[in-house]
């Protein structure tokens, strides 16, 4: 065991842990931040997307040990108090989610495009987005959705 902390969602929080542990079960299981998903644990699905100094990363493929003073933001840090993210408005006016459990990792790869890319056309949401993958096939909804956040966020 050793000692780490972690700057997430601009607190420093302080965990005990593996070094070869998984931010994802750091998240998870000792900070209790459920809002990141375990779908494949291999770096193939996207559910448990988070930012690592604003780049989306897969925290299923990260070790604790590698994450040093880079700044780690989840889904529960995205809103602004209680004003949602306008990639989560969007969600909701788009009625993206159908079972759900993807979209934590979507919202996350497309704040962080849409952060980069403040227009991006059809082609640049695919390439953002495909690693992303959603078993419910919601993929034209949150196409829609980038859309429209993007619009808002003029
Ligand atoms: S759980 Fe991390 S990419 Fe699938
Ligand atoms: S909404 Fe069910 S997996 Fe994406």
């Amino acid at each position: 065991m050793a000692s780490y902390t972690l700057n997430i969602n601009n607190k420093k929080l302080k965990v005990e842990a593996e070094p070869d542990t998984p931010l994802l079960w750091v998240l998870r299981d000792e900070l209790n931040m459920t809002g990141t998903k375990f779908g494949c644990g291999k770096a193939l699905c996207g559910a448990c997307t988070v930012h690592l100094n604003g780049t989306p990363i897969r925290s299923c493929s990260m070790p604790v040990s590698a994450i040093r003073e880079a700044k780690i933001t989840t889904i529960e840090g995205i809103a602004n108090g209680s004003t949602l993210h306008a990639v989560q408005q969007a969600w909701i006016d788009e009625d993206v989610p159908q079972c759900g459990y993807c979209q934590s990792g979507q919202i996350m790869s497309a704040v962080a495009l849409l952060s980069k890319n403040p227009k991006p056309t059809d082609a640049d949401i695919d390439a953002a987005m495909s690693g992303n993958i959603c078993r419910c096939g919601t993929y034209v909804r949150i196409r829609k959705a980038i859309h429209r956040a993007a619009k808002s966020m003029k």
